[in-house]
């Protein structure tokens, strides 16, 4: 690391105000906000509340219309293809709500994806006859081209769209989304992206990708306020989409409609936390979004390594930037996985909560025990040499 980014890192975690004595490890799951996007959001609230009818009735059109148009120049796509949406989750049901199913049609997704994503298209499957095929890729991942068959290899006549994570949840690898829109596309089957990891942890470039939608989260990476979520949507599909809560339709401004209309207004809201979306963009911008990618990818490096040659970990995929970013997870082979206890928090991940005060998850997928850890800005190696410890300690108190 170069001392000039050591010295921006030091001031870049003076913004971040965490609880003192925390090791917060978990940034991909709930992404805490650097003061400049606070104060933003707090900016944001007061002008609300000095005049709510200035805000709701005559403002607040124009200014979504900027974020969006902020945001769109971020993630390659015109500010009118993106309706801010409190989070990914919502997108993606609004995604599957809209979709037309018949009974014996098949969506297809994959062992890694998110389990509230398989959810909703479980639900709407079953509301319609139609069934989830999850392709199952192989273990550990090796090469791009094998994913991208193992998924193909699922595809039937039947097959009305393909559901994917741009960065996975549970393994925290980066899928080859290129390829799979592509291939898609040749077969003129629609790709919905569940994308809230990929947000400032990758470039991304909607329109250049050609996936039909885009789900995101910006209160993950990119450190935007809690709740600043958007769905991109490609084309003519725009019309055909289904708002899950029905207000007025229209803008309270008196503007010609526009597709959002449905989304932006689902009743009175709160809307600080999308406004604020520029706010976290500059905040990365005037860091460099590239280097940003860089140090936090060398953080997480450095970090897998320790587990694997500290801790016999196992990584899940090669050593590379084209298969993880900040994020990487690690299968522990002497953690015992519960099957059956979904929704409970692991006994080692309350433990380091609770005993040694740091916050990471322990993920049970596939059969087996792993560890993800996140690392952002903020993040110092002392944070993981505690985890190192912390976890030899569990190992030696629990004999595994
Ligand atoms: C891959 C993936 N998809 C969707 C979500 C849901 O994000 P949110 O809770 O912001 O809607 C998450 C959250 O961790 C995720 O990791």
């Amino acid at each position: 690391m170069l001392p000039d980014d050591v010295r921006r890192l030091e001031a870049a975690r003076a913004q971040w105000p965490l609880a003192d004595g925390i090791d917060y490890l978990n940034h991909g799951s709930f992404g805490p906000a650097p003061l400049p996007v606070l104060e933003a959001q707090a900016r944001w609230t007061a002008e609300l509340q000095r005049n709510p009818m200035e805000f709701f009735v005559r403002r607040l059109d124009g200014l979504l219309d900027d974020a969006a148009e902020r945001l769109a120049r971020f993630v390659g796509c015109r500010g009118g293809d993106l309706a801010f949406v409190p989070n990914a989750t919502v997108g993606m049901n609004i995604v599957a709500d809209s979709l037309a199913l018949t009974a014996g049609d098949e969506v297809l997704l994959n062992d890694h994806e998110y389990g509230a994503v398989l959810r909703i298209w479980r639900r709407r499957c079953d509301e319609t006859g139609a069934k989830v095929v999850a392709a199952r890729f192989p273990r550990p991942l090796t090469s791009p081209e094998e994913i991208v068959d193992r998924l193909f290899a699922d595809v039937t006549p039947r097959t009305r769209m393909i559901v994917v994570s741009h960065i996975t949840s549970p393994t925290a690898v980066v899928l080859p989304v290129e390829a799979i829109c592509r291939r898609a596309r040749d077969l003129g089957i629609p790709v919905s992206i569940d994308g809230p990891h990929a947000i400032a942890m990758r470039p991304v470039a909607l329109r250049e990708l050609g996936c039909d939608y885009y789900c995101a989260s910006c209160h993950k990476w990119l450190s935007a306020p809690f709740g600043s979520g958007f769905l991109y949507v490609r084309g003519g599909a725009k019309a055909e989409l289904r708002p899950p809560i029905l207000s007025w339709g229209r803008s309270l401004c008196g503007r010609p409609s526009t597709w959002k209309d449905e989304f932006h207004w689902f009743g009175t809201y709160q809307p600080a936390a999308a406004l604020a979306i520029p706010a976290a963009i500059e905040f990365l911008e005037a860091f460099g979004h590239g280097r940003f990618r860089e140090l936090t990818h060398e953080m997480a490096r450095a970090a897998r390594n320790r587990l694997i040659s500290e801790l016999d970990a196992e990584p899940l995929t090669p050593d590379s930037p084209d298969w993880y970013g900040s994020m990487a997870t690690l299968r522990l082979p002497w953690l015992v996985e519960r099957s059956g206890h979904a929704g409970q928090p692991h006994p080692l991940q309350l433990s380091l909560a609770t005993d040694s005060k740091i916050e990471i998850p322990i993920v049970e997928w596939g059969g087996d025990a792993h560890v993800r850890v996140s690392c952002h800005l903020y993040h110092t190696p002392d944070q993981i040499d505690r985890l190192i410890a912390a976890l030899c300690d569990w190992r030696a108190r629990t004999g595994a």
